[in-house]
């Protein structure tokens, strides 16, 4: 039997060499999206005590950390993802004291948290930027952001071609403190997210010192929005053609992946040594290969970076294969750990994505695929929900949608709404215990046939999506082979099947995923560990059925 193994570097890194490998190089991160996960206090919208009450729920599920999208004071134009004061919790979410408590009791269960930081852009509530329209052209605090004299005869077209991620211009005319129209201020996302000028001192001060304010209460990581953004190219230069970037894209343009952005994350990585334990950064990057991601992980950058070309990959053996060995050989040439993702809050559910208009189908792919996930070496991501099987809520009514893409779209999907409706516990009608009231608003209305999908429904139900998530978790943590390490040895296998096994010093394990339509038999490699479909193991070979993974231990 033919075996290709994907292993660029044989060295390994100091703490594998001491045998205490790093917690984020395996580790499952789940990620919470705030808004949608619990409400605590009945307004329809989910909070930070909410998410401390349900700590218990996430360490039985079995993960490792817990990544929680934006909760500081912001208007939320784009869903937090705008932020007013960067050391204020919003008071929809919550208090500092709620913080506080969130992560001591996560803490208190082997939890470790991650926040987001959003260092491209802030709100334009903030008030660096209030007083930057205030204080008037030429004034310094207009040097903090990306301010610029329109072209034309009056200044009335935009400073340069550069284009919205989320639709129309990057740039919007203000109107200046004595009525008149001005100048023309950058904005990569929404208007009401205007860029920070990187190249201005007391920017990179003022981040320094809120990564400090969040790692001194205690956090354990920083996930970085838009981590490829924050320079642009000197002179601010046309991108020449047109062709809008789309959320995730992976164009070369002057405004994204330029490398002066390194010099950034070394100053980080500074920071985050300074502090006791191991405190990670993750980069969201959106570069056009997998080697120029790889460059933000260099040893004294950021540790990890979202797989964003996995994520994109269809059901196809033969693709999935190709971006599973071009991870692992430019994660591996800087000593960082791949990641694998399938879901997050930007992106239709996979359990939709790969279903190809078959709910059913969906589902059984969507296991599949995590099994396959939780099968590579490195860590992996799990977005809010998937553990319940959610699909995509994909008949939103307009006027309820609140994604800023949906309302400025022109190109954009602008969809982001179906993947954040709020989460169904128990009950069998909205809010599905979202809220404390059993008939308590939700701030995306639920479908009303969720109640078969709650957590309550679900839990100690062998056949469900929660309880093959517990198991595949618990499996995971039981069997190092999975997760750790940095490589996979390929075995042969019939097209459209993906068989590959991971050994470690305590023992070998083997991954068989049959992604063809139909049942497909295979040598049989050990014994049965997991599977995501009813498998009967036999001798010498076994049937896989259609769109089924397996777990072997050898
Ligand atoms: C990231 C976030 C997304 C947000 C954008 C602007 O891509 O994941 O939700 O809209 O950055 O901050
Ligand atoms: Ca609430």
């Amino acid at each position: 039997m033919t075996q290709h193994v994907t292993d660029t570097v044989a060295t390994r890194t100091p703490a594998e060499a001491s045998g205490r490998p790093e917690w984020w190089r395996d580790a499952v991160i789940y990620q919470v999206y705030p808004r949608s996960f619990a409400d605590s206090n009945g307004d329809g919208i989910g909070d930070l005590p909410g998410i401390r009450a349900r700590l218990p729920y996430l360490n039985e599920l079995g993960v490792d950390a817990v990544w929680l999208s934006p909760f500081y004071a912001s208007p939320q134009a784009d869903g937090g993802y705008d932020v007013a004061d960067y050391r204020a919790v919003d008071p929809m979410f919550g208090t500092l004291t709620d913080a506080d408590d969130l992560i001591r009791d996560a803490h208190a269960l082997g939890l470790r948290i991650i926040v987001d930081l959003v260092p491209n852009h802030c709100s334009n509530q903030h008030e660096w930027f209030r007083q930057a329209l205030r204080e008037g052209p030429g004034s310094p605090l207009r040097g903090r952001f990306h301010f610029r004299p329109g072209k034309g005869a009056d200044g009335e077209l935009p400073p340069n071609d550069w284009e919205s991620i989320f639709g129309g211009p990057a740039w919007t005319r203000v109107t200046e403190p004595d009525g008149s129209p001005g100048e023309w201020y950058l904005h990569l996302f929404a208007p009401e997210q205007p860029d920070f000028n990187w190249d201005h001192p007391a920017v990179h001060d003022e981040f320094r010192s809120i990564l400090r304010f969040w790692l001194d209460m205690g956090i354990d990581g920083f996930r970085v929005d838009v981590a490829h953004g924050l320079v642009k190219a000197a002179g601010l230069p046309d991108v020449g053609h047109d062709g809008q970037v789309k959320l995730l894209g992976t164009q070369a343009v002057p405004y994204f992946d330029q490398d002066g952005v390194h010099e950034i994350y070394r100053s980080w990585r500074r920071v985050l040594d300074e502090y006791p334990g191991e405190r990670i950064a993750v980069a969201e990057a959106w570069t056009p290969t997998v080697e120029r991601s790889a460059l933000y992980l260099r040893p004294d950058e950021l540790h990890q970076a979202f797989n964003f070309d996995y994520l994109g990959t269809g059901w196809n053996a033969a693709e999935l294969r190709d971006v599973i060995d071009r991870s692992l050989s430019a994660m591996n040439a800087v000593h960082a750990p791949a990641t694998w993702v399938l879901s997050n809050h930007d992106v239709v559910r996979h359990s939709t994505r790969l279903a190809g208009g078959d709910a059913a189908r969906g589902l059984r792919r969507a296991r599949a695929a995590t099994l396959l996930m939780l099968a590579l070496p490195g860590s992996a991501y799990v977005y809010q929900g998937e553990e319940l099987g959610l699909p995509e809520v994909v008949d939103l009514p307009d006027e309820v949608r609140q994604d800023p893409a949906f309302f400025r779209s022109s190109g954009q999907d602008g969809t982001r709404d179906g993947c954040r409706v709020p989460l169904p516990w128990s009950g069998q009608a909205p809010p599905f215990g979202f809220g404390p009231a059993e008939q308590g608003p939700s701030w995306l209305p639920q479908p009303a046939d969720w109640g078969r999908l709650t957590v309550a429904a679900q839990q100690g139900d062998g056949a469900s999506t929660l309880e093959f998530y517990r198991r595949a978790l618990a499996v995971r943590r039981e069997h190092p082979a999975l997760g750790a390490g940095r490589r996979i040895t390929w075995l042969d296998g019939p097209e459209g099947v993906l068989a590959f096994r991971r050994d470690s010093g305590s023992g070998s394990f083997v991954c068989t995923v049959n992604l063809t339509g139909s049942p497909v038999a295979l040598p049989t490699p050990g014994t049965l560990l997991l599977a995501t479909a009813d498998v009967e193991p036999g001798a010498p070979t076994t049937v896989l059925p259609a769109d089924c993974a397996v777990w072997w231990s050898v």
